[in-house]
This record gives C-alpha cells, structure tokens and sequence, in this order.
C-alpha cells in the first residue's frame, strides 16, 4: 500500500486526536439554544476570561463569528475599514454585504501589516453622499501574509486611534493563540484593544470545528441573536465544546513545534533555485513561496508535488502555501524539503503538462 501524502495545504486539516475524542465522548451536555449546555458554558467562560472579556459565544465557524463581530457593530449603509488580503475581505463571499449591508474598505498593508498613519485619513465626514465608517477590523495572525503577526504595538496603536475617534475594533484571531506562543504576549494584552475577538479552535488548536467571538456581556447577549439569525444555534454543542477546551489545554503551547517547522521548511525553501519565499520572513506556521514561471504556474507545480506525495496549495498563478499543524511532524518536513528539490529541479528540465485552473 503506498504512504498518504503528506498533506501541508492547511491547518484546518487535522484530526481530532485521541485524547480529544475522549474529551468529546465523556461531554456533559444540553441544549446550548435554551443556553443550558455545561459544557459550553465552561468554554465560553474559560475563553472570555483568558481574552479578558466578559462573555464569549461559541459559534460553529470562524466565518460566522466574524459576521456576527461586523453585524454588532456596523448596520446598512456602514463600512469598515480591513487590510486588502484579510479572510473577511476576500474569502467569505462578502457576507457582510449579503447579509447585514456593509461596506468594505480595503488598506494595503506592508507584508500584511497595517499602519495607523495609513488609516488616519479614512473616516468619512457626516455627508449624506458617504458611507458611515464604524469599525476596523484586524486579523492576527493573517493568513494571506503567511502567518505575519500584526506586531502589538501597532494593533495597540490602531486600537488608541481608532477609540478615540469614534471606531469599533474587531480581531479576526482565527490564528490569535500562534501570535500567542510566537511572541509570549498573554491573549488578554493582544484581546485589549477590540471590542469583539474571534478565535478558531479548528485551525492550529486541531478541534474538528468551532469557533467563538468574545466581548462585552451587553454585546454578546446580541450576538446570540445574530448567530440564530445566521443560523448558528446548536444543540447538544458540549461534544463541540469539550474538543475545544481540550484544545485550549493540550494544543497551544505546541504550536511552537508548527512554527519551528515552518520556520525549517521556510530554510529549506531558500536554497531551492525557482522557488523564492514570499514574504522571506516566517512568525508562525504558514510559508507562502513564489515559483518562478519556468518551473510552470502555482497549479501545476502543485499538481507535480501531489504527484511525488506532497499536497500543497496554489493561493495565486505564482504562490504556493504550505502550513504546518498537529498532523506533520519532522520527518514530514523533511521529506517535504526533498520532494520541493526534486520536483522544483524537474520543472526546470520538463514542460508542465499544462492546466490552469486556479483555486483561491
Ligand atoms: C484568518 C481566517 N479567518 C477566518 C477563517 C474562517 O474560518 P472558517 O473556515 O471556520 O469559517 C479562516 C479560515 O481559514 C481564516 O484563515
């Protein structure tokens, strides 16, 4: 029987393991719409206190928890101000629009982090012509900037600036707890500057789904509104739950081995002529690389990796991601930096099969 690839397209990826399951079959439930499941009780309040907040909201996606964050705090004919490559923006069908009115305006970020001074210009005056700027919306670590923390000083800044004149502020922290153990920063410091925080325990934390927004008492009294409207509410959601405080307990300091081995592959990756990283620099668990138009478009250098038993994902004609997670260990990344030498040096010598059908 040959070996399952290796399989770096995603952090989302993973299995529940063992222990988890464990965790999920022995869960004390009830039903979380009439607010009576335990389990989820203790989740919610075991997060909002690590994020310093008052209550949290356990929701099934990370897409919902950040629907249900731009719904609280902007209305029809609002707009909120993003970074140009966030996952709001761009990977979830400007729901935003589709469902509660909002606008969107996009800011170029250097490597996909934001400045406050490029903000400071972009709250619209009172004129009945304009939108009605209300929030920013941040997202740490990013996913389209391979992994880049939004360093806290400059999270701290846009917070200061953008309280001050009038704003809300929304984290979209699907990945929140890497730039946790990347930097040592507790997820309170990083929490304190939004309003609303939205955490993923089915990315890097290895939970099969979940996901929670985290802020005031008074707000998420109304996001539970929001997530029955956007038709969230679940049951028996302690089996959910248990898999996610099992996360919290077991999965986060270990995100520093995914980010030592992104980190290795991103090593390997340098010395590998037609693949360049982009950006150079590594903070987490996610490698972005650009291949070089001779060896054949992202997709099908992908198609050749798959071939050799190694699955990544072409995130543009030219770029590659390869994100590290529980499943992959050393040795994976080992064999991952041998079959990318090999693959890339097959390109240089032989034409792509061809096919472009791109997927991001
Ligand atoms: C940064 C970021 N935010 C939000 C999401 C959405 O999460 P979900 O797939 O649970 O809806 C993702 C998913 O990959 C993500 O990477």
């Amino acid at each position: 029987m040959s070996e399952p690839p290796l399989d770096f397209r995603s952090d989302t990826l993973t299995k529940p393991t063992p222990g988890m399951r464990a965790a999920m079959a022995a869960a004390d439930v009830g039903d979380d719409v009439f607010d009576e499941d335990p389990t989820v009780h203790r989740l919610q309040e075991r997060l909002a206190a690590l994020l310093g907040k008052e209550a949290a909201v356990l929701v099934p996606s990370g897409t919902m928890s950040n629907q249900i964050g731009v719904r609280l705090h902007c209305g029809p004919g609002d707009e909120f101000i993003c970074e140009a490559g966030c996952h709001i923006y761009n990977y979830e069908q400007a729901a935003y629009a589709q469902l509660s009115g909002v606008a969107a305006r996009t800011v170029e970020g250097h490597e996909a982090v934001l400045a406050v001074d490029q903000l400071r210009s972009l709250i619209r005056p009172d004129n009945e012509h304009l939108v009605r700027t209300r929030l920013v919306c941040l997202e740490n670590t990013h996913n389209r900037g391979a992994g880049r923390i939004q360093p806290i000083e400059t999270v701290e800044a846009i917070g200061q600036w953008a309280h001050e004149n009038g704003l809300a502020m929304h984290l979209d922290g699907a990945r929140l707890f890497n730039a946790v153990v990347a930097t040592g920063i507790e997820p309170a410091r990083w929490a304190a500057s939004f309003d609303t925080v939205s955490v993923c325990f089915s990315k890097g934390l290895g939970a099969p789904v979940g996901s929670a927004l985290a802020g005031s008492r008074e707000a998420m009294k109304q996001a539970r509104r929001h997530r029955k409207l956007f038709g969230g509410g679940m049951r028996q959601a302690g089996v959910l739950a248990a898999a996610a405080l099992y996360a919290l307990e077991n999965h986060v300091a270990r995100l520093a081995e995914d980010h030592a081995r992104a980190a290795r592959l991103g090593a390997a990756i340098r010395d590998i002529d037609g693949l360049t990283l982009r950006p150079d620099q590594i903070d987490t668990n996610i490698v972005i690389f650009e291949v070089d138009p001779a060896l054949g478009n992202a997709t099908e250098f992908c198609a050749r990796l798959k071939a050799a038993g190694l699955l990544m994902l072409a995130v543009s004609p030219t770029r590659v991601r390869a994100v590290t997670h529980l499943d992959l260990d050393d040795n994976s990344v080992t064999r991952a930096a041998e079959i990318l030498a090999q693959v890339a040096q097959q390109a240089a010598t032989t034409p792509a099969a061809g096919g472009a059908s791109y997927g991001w």
